[in-house]
């Protein structure tokens, strides 16, 4: 990790390696936690957040979601954010909010816990690697079951969901794979690890609703909004293994991976393995709009400074 230098903890920047908190921490324990993943680029109009709003509102949702009361205005988090940019001297950086429950009482309940957040910024390539958006990944479909609603609260990025996340992605890259596809309940398609998953057959597009349990990455409302905007058809429909194996195209989006091809499932090809036409056009356009290059997004870019 390239470390930058200070981190904003509880309404305040101290420096990156004074940002600790008590090994006795609720959330360090159980998993209570909830957190955002944001970038940040240096885009043809500065440096600016891409759906910076977007990305606060989740936030609160996914604290709501997991009875974690944040101390701090909206406005306040927004504005820790883009100074974790700004005062870090970035031009480009992956953002993580981090909201979480400090030492106090010990116990599944959490009561009589200070709720903490904190803002790091730094410096972060490509998720699944350089290579990634010209020549795909290679997934296979995980053993582990996306987490279920039944059980979690999938919509919300919950610290502790991220350990069944990371039970797919550490198998997926012990057997040589990039990724992982994860099925939800009744063996439909959920999403990736840590992205969302669209297919395209025949010239359309489908992507798994977030009932699968699929989290509602701010990536796919782009795509979807992307398709929209070019015409390309596309529905929110449940997705299969047989239709998974039988797509024309299939790509992963979210703001740590961008938007990458999936050239192969199981070692199997998909479509010519490589990235398809109609991925190649919706990462571009992707690309277009968070680099500031397409004026007509220029609502969704916040300049840090
Ligand atoms: C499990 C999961 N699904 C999907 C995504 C993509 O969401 P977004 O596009 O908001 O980054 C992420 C990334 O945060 C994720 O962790």
């Amino acid at each position: 990790m390239e470390k930058s230098e200070l981190i904003w903890l509880n309404g305040e920047f101290v420096k990156w390696e004074d940002a600790n908190v008590s090994v006795m921490s609720h959330t360090l324990h159980y998993g209570t936690g909830v957190f955002e993943g944001i970038r940040a680029r240096d885009s043809q109009i500065g440096t600016s957040i891409f759906r910076l709003s977007d990305h606060v509102n989740r936030l609160y949702e996914s604290a709501d979601a997991y009875s974690l009361p944040i101390p701090f205005q909206k406005e306040e988090i927004t504005q820790a954010i883009k100074d974790s940019v700004h005062l870090n001297k970035l031009s480009s950086a992956y953002i993580r909010p981090l909201v979480f429950f400090g030492e106090g009482e010990m116990g599944l309940l959490p009561q009589n816990v200070p709720v903490y957040v904190s803002v790091a910024a730094w410096s972060w390539g490509a998720y699944l690697g350089d290579d990634a958006g010209n020549k795909g990944v290679k997934v296979c479909i995980s053993n582990w079951k996306r987490i279920s609603p039944q059980s979690f609260k999938p919509y919300a990025k919950g610290v502790g969901g991220y350990m069944n996340s990371t039970l797919a992605k550490i198998d997926a890259v012990n057997s040589g794979y990039d990724d992982a596809i994860m099925l939800g309940d009744n063996d439909v398609v959920a999403e990736g690890s840590g992205q969302n998953l669209f297919l395209i057959k025949d010239g359309k597009i489908t992507t798994p609703p977030i009932e699968t349990g699929a989290l509602g990455g701010i990536t796919r409302k782009t795509v979807i909004e992307i398709a929209q905007s070019l015409s390309v058809p596309l529905e929110e429909k449940n997705i299969s293994i047989e239709d998974l194996k039988d797509a024309d195209e299939l790509f992963f989006t979210g703001t740590a991976t961008e938007v990458v091809g999936v050239v192969s499932i199981d070692g199997e090809n998909i479509g010519s393995g490589s990235p398809g036409d109609v991925t190649n056009l919706i990462r571009d356009k992707y690309l277009t709009i968070v680099n500031g290059i397409d004026a007509d997004y220029h609502h969704y870019l916040t300049l840090v400074s």
